[in-house]
């Protein structure tokens, strides 16, 4: 691209420095990658959930709580499908060191809500649960804040690693122990525009 260096700069400042090379580690991963779930599925999915949640939350004060980033592209789906009206607000928690593959088990709030869910109907969004542990954590603080009710709605569930008992109330599809990504899940941060999910084929580098 020829205006990749303007791209690349704001105010004197590199945005994304190295980001050349990770970009094309992103790619190679991607090409040792094969579509576990298909955007079709995906999408037949989320309109079943959508449809569960309506009818649960019918007159209801719903607030659905997203976890960024990896929950951003099925909020964004689901929303515009659940029929009851409903506001939105978002989380932002690390349990990842930078380029780990697995939980870290510690849970930070990186930005919080700017709402009370004070008396409110709250339903987590989230993108995956693996060992529980970063819903745990982020169950128990939202819980200190009093809302009517919680509940949590996981697009992609690996329970056979569970470590932390979570209650799920609307689950997508259970997957193997595989890492994915894409539609909102990363690899290194990137691959989540995927319509699709993908996962690392079995033997290949850089899998977990
Ligand atoms: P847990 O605390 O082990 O349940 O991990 C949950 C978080 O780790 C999720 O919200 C994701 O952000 C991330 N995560 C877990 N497994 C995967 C994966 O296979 N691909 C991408 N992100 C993952
Ligand atoms: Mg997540």
């Amino acid at each position: 691209m020829a205006n990749r260096q303007a791209l690349k700069k704001t105010d004197g400042v590199a945005q994304n420095p190295g980001g050349d090379r990770a970009a094309a580690e992103a790619r190679a991963l991607l090409a040792r990658s094969e579509e576990l779930i298909s955007a079709e599925r995906i999408q037949a999915k989320v309109g079943e959930l959508a449809a569960a949640i309506s009818r649960e939350y019918a007159g209801a004060d719903l607030l659905l709580l997203c976890i960024l980033r990896g929950g951003v592209v099925f909020l964004a789906d689901l929303m515009r499908r659940i029929s009851v009206p409903h506001t939105v607000d978002f989380m932002a928690v690390s349990s990842y060191g930078a380029g780990a593959r697995k939980s870290s088990g510690q849970v930070q709030i990186t930005f919080d809500l700017r709402t009370s869910i004070e008396g409110r109907d709250v339903l987590v969004v989230e993108d995956i649960i693996d060992s529980g542990r970063t819903l745990a954590s982020v169950l128990e603080l939202l819980r200190a804040r009093h809302p009517h009710s919680l509940e949590v709605c996981v697009l992609l569930d690996k329970s056979e690693r569970r470590e932390v008992e979570i209650p799920v109330r609307f689950r997508g599809f259970e997957i193997p122990d595989r890492y994915v990504f894409g539609y909102g899940l990363d690899i290194d941060e990137y691959q989540r525009n995927l319509p699709y999910v993908a996962a690392l084929r079995v033997g290949s580098a850089g899998q977990a």
